[in-house]
């Protein structure tokens, strides 16, 4: 199945493996969000459903942001669970479990400032009544493509609920075994407290953004793909009005190299 970006399905030899999780990660701003649209956007194009969990970001901003790539929008699916929302319409269609405004006006903020926003807007929606509610929903649709966007935020979520890791480790196989293809977002740095999901996902994309001589240099890598080969290599990326290119036969430059080696560590 096709990301969506050319130059990243030949860095995954072909694209993903269908109807398994995959964990997109990648520090604040690294593109995401903008990975995540681009890859429903490649769904619906070829007449596929496409669904967006929204938790980070307010449908109305991910709508301008779609716009602004001069995207249809209007066929990926927002589903508004959020406990202010008058009542479960299936005619809107993205899952926004966040208080719109406080959440979204953070825009750029931190992984940590959004958690705690999320927590004030948002203390009584639970992972539960989320997976009930994707339950409900791939039942009666037939997805192909899923987004969380995303399980920090999720998790945030269910501390904030009391619940445990169980809920969320039950909602990933409960995707998995829906054989949808998800994009499951997690912020970075901090794998480590993402163990389980990473560990149930068939593959990780992180996305890397990093100041190198006073510019911004982009570089996408694969982690992790189980049950095929892949690039071992990072890539460059762009962010550009027509969203996430890939240059899968370029080299990142040494300084980039080297700042990744410096993570890595
Ligand atoms: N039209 C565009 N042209 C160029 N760059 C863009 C454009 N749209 C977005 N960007 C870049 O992409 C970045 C946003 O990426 P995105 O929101 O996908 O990141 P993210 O990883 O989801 O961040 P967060 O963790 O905060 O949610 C912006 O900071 C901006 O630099
Ligand atoms: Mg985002």
């Amino acid at each position: 199945m096709s990301t969506g970006v050319p130059g990243l399905d030949e860095m995954l030899r072909g694209g993903l493996i269908a109807g398994r999780p995959y964990v997109v990660s990648g520090t604040s701003g690294s593109g995401k969000t903008t990975l995540a649209i681009q890859f429903l956007h490649d769904g619906v194009k070829r007449g596929e459903r496409a669904l967006m969990v929204a938790i980070d970001e307010p449908p109305a901003e991910i709508r301008e942001n779609v716009r602004a790539m001069g995207w249809d929008v209007g066929k990926i699916r927002i589903l508004d669970v959020h406990p202010a929302a008058k009542a479960f319409s299936k005619r809107v269609s993205m899952v926004e479990v966040a208080a719109q405004r406080s959440v979204g006006s953070l825009g750029d903020a931190g992984p940590s400032v959004k958690a705690e926003a999320l927590k004030a807007a948002s203390p009584d929606v639970s992972v539960q009544s989320l997976q009930l509610m994707l339950k409900q929903e791939l039942q009666e649709t037939k997805y192909t493509r899923v987004v969380v966007d995303s399980l920090t935020s999720l998790k945030k979520m269910a501390e904030s609920t009391g619940d445990t890791d169980e809920g969320i480790m039950s909602l990933l196989r409960f995707l998995s075994e829906a054989r949808v293809t998800s994009l499951l977002i997690t912020d970075l740095p901090d794998p480590t407290e993402l163990q389980p999901e990473i560990f149930i996902s068939r593959g990780e994309i992180r996305l890397h953004k990093r100041m190198i001589s006073n510019r911004t240099d982009r570089f996408v890598s694969i982690e992790k793909l189980r049950g095929s080969a892949h690039d071992a290599l990072p890539r460059p990326m762009v962010i550009t009005e027509k969203g996430i290119i890939v240059d899968s036969k370029k080299k990142v430059s040494k300084a980039a190299m080297r700042s990744l080696q410096a993570f890595n560590q």
